[in-house]
């Protein structure tokens, strides 16, 4: 327990150090060489600025900081970037997308539950008004990516859109609007029937025929192939079925969560950093991606407050592969790196963020120290 205390004081100076360098501004998805920058401009984005799907994991780790040390500072700037997030919405920046989940928890939902303010209630809610719009008819799918008249993304979801959920979720535990349940009750129940394989392992991307609403076929964009199974896809299906099983009662979302659970535990090499793409073993010198093993360690941790008959050995395969991160991934001190994690991936098929820092590793290395330290941690999602 001394060594995850110390991680996560180490974190929590990290992050501190982070909000004296770049304040309110935005740093890019993944560090370079373990160090972040400021987000590259792009279009009409100046550098810097709120854009993308990770810019939220800045204040979410902020406010897991708050939890864990109480220092005011990291409240503070949390807020700062609460008022970024409604001021994005408002204006209408990069919303084409359902990672408004992942930026409208953490940016609203969760500013919310910390200070019981109405103004980012609302902004929660507008949010998951604005996700609804992505349900399509007649598949009953909440669409992934783009625009929704682009026929290359027209009726394709994936996998990491089980973590988009808990906004709508929460949507209709606020206003009581039926609409909000249903969608999650109808896109869950899609995945689990066509994105999770047989063999328990998942594919990265699903498309359903938007006229008919007939599943079509299965591919990937981040794996390695489409048959293959990415690991951050599966890591993804264990917290996110599991948290669906909690928003639906569904008890098949539970069985799909341990299936997710069960496949990415059995595929992984003998020091417990699964390799950036589960078809990978033991030998290969294929890259490690580590965030994919923090957010499976938050989902096993949740598979224990919420499955009794299993909690036992939940728990404890959370704490080895935290164990693990902690010994293979932690940087050797705060001062080594600007990324809480090291070793994560973030595109392998495009080049794009190879064996660094990830916000969202970083975010989820932290949900786990902090469940691990703080029993009863009231989760964001
Ligand atoms: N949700 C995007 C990713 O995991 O890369």
């Amino acid at each position: 327990m001394e060594t995850v205390t110390s991680a996560l004081t180490d974190a929590a100076s990290v992050i501190r150090r982070n909000i004296e360098r770049f304040g309110d501004a935005y740093v890019g998805d993944t560090t370079r060489d373990d160090r972040y920058a400021l987000r590259p401009a792009a279009g009409a984005f100046a550098e810097g600025q709120n854009r993308g799907w990770t810019t939220s994991f800045v204040p979410g780790m902020q406010w897991l900081a708050w939890d864990a040390t109480g220092d005011e500072v990291f409240r503070a700037q949390a807020l700062r970037h609460a008022e970024d997030f409604e001021r994005r919405l408002r204006s209408d920046e990069d919303l084409e997308t359902h990672d408004l989940g992942f930026l409208y928890t953490l940016a609203a939902v969760v500013p919310w539950r910390k200070t019981g303010e109405d103004r980012w209630r609302e902004v929660g809610i507008a949010a998951a008004e604005r996700l609804m719009t992505r349900f399509l008819e007649p598949a009953g799918i909440v669409q992934a990516w783009g625009d929704l008249t682009d026929p290359a993304q027209r009726g394709r979801t994936i996998i990491d859109s089980l973590m988009n959920m808990p906004l709508l979720t929460w949507a209709g535990e606020q206003t009581g609007d039926p609409r909000y349940a249903d969608a999650v009750r109808r896109h869950t129940a899609q995945l689990r029937e066509h994105i999770l394989r047989a063999d328990d392992s998942t594919f990265h991307t699903f498309y359903w025929d938007p006229i008919t609403g007939d599943p079509l076929r299965g591919g990937t964009e981040q794996g390695a192939f489409d048959d293959s199974c990415w690991a951050r896809g599966e890591a993804w299906g264990i917290y996110g079925f599991a948290l669906n099983y909690e928003a639906t009662g569904d008890a098949s979302l539970l069985r799909a969560a341990w299936r997710c659970a069960d496949y990415f535990l059995s595929h992984l090499p003998a020091d417990r950093i699964p390799y950036w793409d589960l078809v990978y073993t033991d030998g290969s010198d294929a890259p490690r991606d580590s965030s994919a093993a923090a957010i499976a360690v938050c989902g096993l941790y949740e598979l224990a407050l919420v499955d009794p008959a299993r909690a036992d050995e939940a728990r404890a395969a959370a704490d080895d592969l935290l164990d693990a991160l902690i010994a293979h991934a932690r940087p050797s001190s705060p001062e080594a790196s600007d990324a809480l994690l090291l070793h994560g991936v973030y595109d392998l098929p495009k080049r794009v963020g190879v064996d660094e820092g990830t916000l969202w590793g970083d975010y989820f290395y932290l949900e786990a120290l902090v469940r691990r330290t703080t029993p009863g941690w009231e989760r964001y999602w």
